[in-house]
């Protein structure tokens, strides 16, 4: 069936594959779907793996050196399709206007000259473990990575909310809305631009940077947890995050949730075919230092933002269909 749909289409950004997504994964194996299924409604874990996909790495080709063009003829077109079938099962996959050019199925690879970057396409140093696209109220449920190549086991770093000592915090100070969240690195022109060849997209976007840019003059204050006070909900991305200003007691509450998940961080290593769906709600999640070789070899991952209310952000998007968030 994927081989078939592969032969159908020239790229996995095709907006009629996007949306014809949720009824093409219908025939899915119904063990696979069930799997899916409990894990979105019951949440076992804050970590889904669907391993095994078949993964021909000479067929893959290089890494590309850079996320930009690497949507058209993807010789990983096949994995992508299977990918967003599986993401689909989960909600709605979406894209920014300020990430990858707009792009809804994201390329994760060493980029040169971003090695000590706090972005995801740096390598000698760590990324450091965050919500994904904390800073926004649009933020997805799930954040999903379907590994091509992981040759020197490059580690994922993973901490769920179901390993965090909640009785051991003060949850009620982490409830309130005394913190403030600035915009990640991802969505700044230096990294998620480029030109879209429509002049009214390109005012679109830039639109979208200069509104999420001024999120750093003007911080909102929000809480850090949400939902159930026993097993809640997180949103946190420490790095970027300025203490000024914080109630002494919303400041120790924070630093101590810090501290809990350093302790609880697990690695996980991805390997070629493993599609990996990490609750976004329930976990942070980073990743490991390694030394990249621009030799064609590197690592590379395809990432899917997944959203189970794709409402929430109709007044971002300009039409209802439209999965892109301005
Ligand atoms: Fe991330």
């Amino acid at each position: 069936m994927i081989t078939e749909l592969a032969k159908s289409y020239d790229t996995i950004e095709d907006p009629e594959l996007i949306r014809s997504a949720r009824v093409l994964a219908a025939s899915l194996p119904v063990h696979l779907r069930q799997f899916l299924e409990e894990y979105r409604l019951e949440e076992p874990s804050a970590l889904g793996v669907i391993a095994g996909l078949e993964i021909d790495e000479s067929q893959l080709g290089p890494t590309p050196r850079h996320w930009r063009d690497s949507q058209y003829d993807s010789p990983a077109l096949p994995q992508e399709i299977f990918f967003l079938l599986c993401g689909s099962l989960l909600g709605d996959v979406f894209g920014w206007a300020t990430q990858q050019a707009g792009r809804i199925m994201h390329d994760v690879l060493p980029i040169q000259g971003h090695e000590h970057d706090e972005i995801g396409s740096n390598s000698l140093q760590h990324l450091s473990w965050h919500t994904e696209d904390a800073f926004h109220p649009c933020r997805g449920d799930y954040v999903a990575l379907m590994c091509l190549k992981n040759p020197y086991d490059a580690a994922t770093m993973v901490c769920d909310a179901a390993d965090v000592d909640w009785s051991a915090l003060d949850v009620d100070a982490l409830f309130e809305a005394e913190f403030t969240q600035l915009p990640d690195n991802s969505h700044l022109p230096d990294y998620g631009m480029d030109d879209a060849g429509d002049p009214a997209v390109d005012l679109l976007r830039a639109r979208s940077f200069e509104l999420i840019r001024s999120w750093n003059d003007r911080p909102v204050k929000r809480p850090i947890l949400s939902g159930d006070h026993e097993s809640p909900y997180m949103a946190l991305d420490p790095y970027h995050m300025k203490a000024e200003g914080w109630p002494a007691r919303s400041l120790r509450a924070y630093e101590g949730l810090c501290r809990q998940i350093e302790a609880n961080m697990k690695d996980v290593i991805l390997r070629p075919g493993d599609c990996v769906f990490i609750d976004n709600f329930r976990a942070v999640h980073g990743r490991r230092s390694f030394r990249p070789r621009y030799d064609g070899s590197d690592r590379w991952l395809k990432r899917l933002n997944i959203t189970r209310n794709i409402r929430g952000s109709r007044a971002w998007r300009p039409a209802a269909d439209d999965r892109i968030i301005y």
